[in-house]
């Protein structure tokens, strides 16, 4: 079932408009946002994880991003729950997961995953290999406790994004995320405070930015030229949050340029509050920025619908409801195309039907129940 939007809601004119990334158009402007989940165990997505997404689907949400999900690398993951998106068996999950989606006149892309230096002990497939990174310094400033990436691990870890966005176009997905956000091993390289190498990989911005451009460019010549590869970043990191890649425009035209050379179709530019200007002297957000900086389709997130950052989430607080006109004033002035969708639509599955359909009083707080469920 394709959800439809009532006409009369400024909210259902602005969201429901369809919009093109590369080769995919997607039914309208709502994304679920990429959540860990870890109910893979085996990292085998089973029955629930499909119909977990296929409820959101059905219920009118444009584009799924998937959890963060492994790539075939030795050191790419730590938790034997988090599905991975390579193996026969995971891959078989996975593919039904993509149908239902589509039955369910949804959109899907994997957003594959490359932890780094955030490993610490792994369970088995992962429990022996070492966490390995730029410099083998941890997000939070800790030394010598990973394996700096000697060229070979730098050429497996390539291939690995490369094949696992070929899976995902053989078994069926709408196209790929490439993970490049949150202090995770991309984002490691990206920023300076965890890349410390001398060689062609380290330095300035245009240098750590070398190894997430090479990802790309091989992730584009493993798919078809109209599948389109998205790359999320953000500028805080999970054990840094006041840390920052870029500090003027011009440093982030530096990072972002390679990557839309190298073959970016859309970014999804990651903040906790979508509503804060990024740089002085200007409102664009993030993906504001980034749009104007690379004229390529970008998604917002952050606090989309509630007011309280996710960060509350894991502190186990639940936040109220918050009203979406800015967001929409935003949409309308194209200051960036797509919405992603976090906790609200963790909460509550039926979030995109009550938002398109001017339900907006059916609207849930978000009390961070739903994180022990796949509800
Ligand atoms: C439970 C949970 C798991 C998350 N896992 C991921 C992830 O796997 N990959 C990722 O890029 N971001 C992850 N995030 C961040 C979300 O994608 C999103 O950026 C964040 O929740 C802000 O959106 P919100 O305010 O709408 O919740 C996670 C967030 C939550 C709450």
């Amino acid at each position: 079932m394709t959800v439809t939007a009532s006409p009369t809601s400024r909210a259902a004119e602005i969201l429901s408009r369809p919009v093109a990334l590369n080769g995919l158009t997607v039914p309208n402007r709502i994304v679920m946002a990429p959540m860990t989940r870890m109910f893979s165990p085996g990292g085998v997505p089973g029955e629930d994880v499909r119909s977990y997404y296929a409820r959101r689907a059905a219920a009118g949400v444009g584009l799924i991003v998937t959890e963060g999900t492994y790539v075939g690398h030795e050191s790419a993951g730590q938790s034997d729950r988090v599905p991975r998106f390579h193996g026969e068996e995971q891959l078989a999950g996975w593919a039904k997961v993509a149908e239902a989606v589509h039955e369910a006149g949804g959109t899907i892309v994997p957003q594959l995953w490359h932890i780094g230096m955030v490993r610490k002990q792994g369970e088995p497939p992962y429990a022996d290999a070492p966490a390995v990174g730029p410099s083998g310094i941890r997000v939070d400033g800790t030394e010598g406790t990973g394996k700096a990436m000697t060229q070979r691990d730098l050429d497996d870890v390539v291939g690995a994004f490369a094949e696992a966005a070929a899976a995902a176009e053989r078994i069926g997905f709408d196209g790929v995320e490439l993970h490049g956000a949150h202090g995770y091993l991309l984002d490691q390289f990206l920023w300076a405070g965890t890349n410390r190498r001398t060689d062609a990989y380290g330095g300035d911005p245009v240098a750590r930015t070398k190894f997430a451009a090479e990802i790309v460019a091989a992730v584009r010549a493993a798919v078809s030229p109209d599948f389109p590869v998205i790359f999320r970043y953000s500028q805080w990191k999970q054990e840094a949050y006041g840390a920052r890649l870029a500090e003027t425009p011009q440093e982030l035209e530096a990072i972002l340029t390679p990557l839309a050379a190298a073959g970016v179709d859309a970014f999804h530019a990651s903040t906790r509050r979508y509503w804060l200007p990024e740089f002085e002297g200007s409102d664009l957000n993030l993906a504001g920025w980034t749009k104007k900086l690379t004229g390529r389709p970008t998604i917002t997130v952050g606090s989309v619908g509630l007011d309280g950052d996710f960060l509350r989430a894991f502190a186990g607080k639940g936040a109220p409801v918050h009203g979406l006109d800015n967001l929409l004033d935003r949409l309308e002035r194209d200051e960036f195309d797509l919405v992603a969708v976090g906790r609200a639509l963790l909460q509550d599955p039926q979030w995109a039907a009550k938002v398109l359909g001017d339900r907006f009083e059916e609207l849930q707080p978000y009390d961070g129940t739903a994180l022990k469920t796949l509800s």
